[in-house]
């Protein structure tokens, strides 16, 4: 997601997590809520003169969903070395625990924590979850040409990162970020997705009540909410373009799109706070 996406995704979580979680989380990030904290990744991540530049590949997992194959994650194939988003988001979670007597200083902590919320976003970007056209980058299409035609083509990828939640941001909530935000946080609690989220979050619940730590819990959810990404590339993001990458795909797609990117930021803002709910319980707001 673009910064708006991701900001949202926190702004979810900061609403959503129980109290305990944002002291240990908002000691971890230095004052700052998850919703400031979302797009750090990204900005360490383009900084070239910070020493993040091996954090790129971690933004997203590229499942082969070239035709003809299916859409369908196969992680020996698509994440052989552990260096994608379903593998970081289960090494940042380990690395974020304080269950044990040993834990990782601060600083590491820190990052995980920074890494994790903004990972968390991007594997619900369905693009993110693809390795078409280098999810989407090198796939241009002219977005709702009455509009924007001044830009010309522009990336599929950053159609689905940026274009549609600006717009929508734009139409439906007079440019209000906390109004967008507000809606989803709504829908979750209250509306529409209300009976949804035990769906999204199954994964975090414990497998057995046997075994007293799951260490296993967030690749086993990570691998489940690429999964969940990767089949919406199969039934909205591609067909349309596959059908005439030439065209405008108008306003057509882009009311197509607005209920499934209110559910995936949904989705990520619900997960987010789900997960750190678990992580961080045994964590002290000092260490
Ligand atoms: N680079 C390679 N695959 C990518 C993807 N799915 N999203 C963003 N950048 C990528
Ligand atoms: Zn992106
Ligand atoms: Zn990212």
């Amino acid at each position: 997601w673009g910064s708006i996406g991701h900001q949202l995704t926190g702004y979810i979580a900061d609403h959503l997590a129980n109290k305990h979680t944002i002291q240990v989380s908002t000691a971890l990030l230095n004052g700052w809520n998850m919703s400031r904290t979302t797009t750090w990744a990204d900005d360490v991540k383009y900084n070239k003169s910070l020493p993040y530049g091996w954090s790129g590949p971690l933004h997203y997992i590229d499942i082969e969903d070239n035709p003809p194959h299916e859409c369908g994650l196969n992680l020996t194939r698509d994440c052989p070395d552990g260096n994608c988003i379903v593998g970081a988001i289960a090494n940042y979670t380990n690395r974020l625990d304080c269950s044990g007597k040993q834990y990782l200083p601060v600083n590491d902590r820190s990052d995980a924590l920074k890494f994790l919320i903004h990972f968390i976003g991007d594997i619900t970007q369905p693009l993110h979850a693809c390795n078409r056209q280098i999810g989407g980058n090198t796939a241009f299409a002219i977005f709702d040409g009455a509009n924007t035609t001044q830009y010309g083509k522009v990336q599929l990828h950053a159609i689905w990162d940026t274009y549609i939640i600006e717009k929508r941001l734009k139409n439906d909530f007079n440019d209000s970020f906390t109004a967008y935000g507000d809606f989803l946080v709504h829908q979750i609690l209250k509306g529409a997705y209300a009976h949804h989220v035990p769906l999204w979050n199954s994964c975090l619940r414990k497998k057995s009540n046997h075994s007293k730590h799951d260490n296993h819990r967030a690749l086993r959810c990570a691998i489940m909410w690429a999964k969940d990404s990767d089949k919406l590339d199969c039934s909205v993001v591609w067909p349309a373009y596959d059908a005439d990458p030439k065209a405008d795909l108008g306003l057509d797609y882009y009311k197509n799109a607005i209920p499934v990117v209110d559910m995936q930021l949904a989705k990520a803002g619900a997960r987010m706070a789900a997960l750190l709910d678990k992580e961080l319980k045994k964590c002290h707001k000092y260490h």
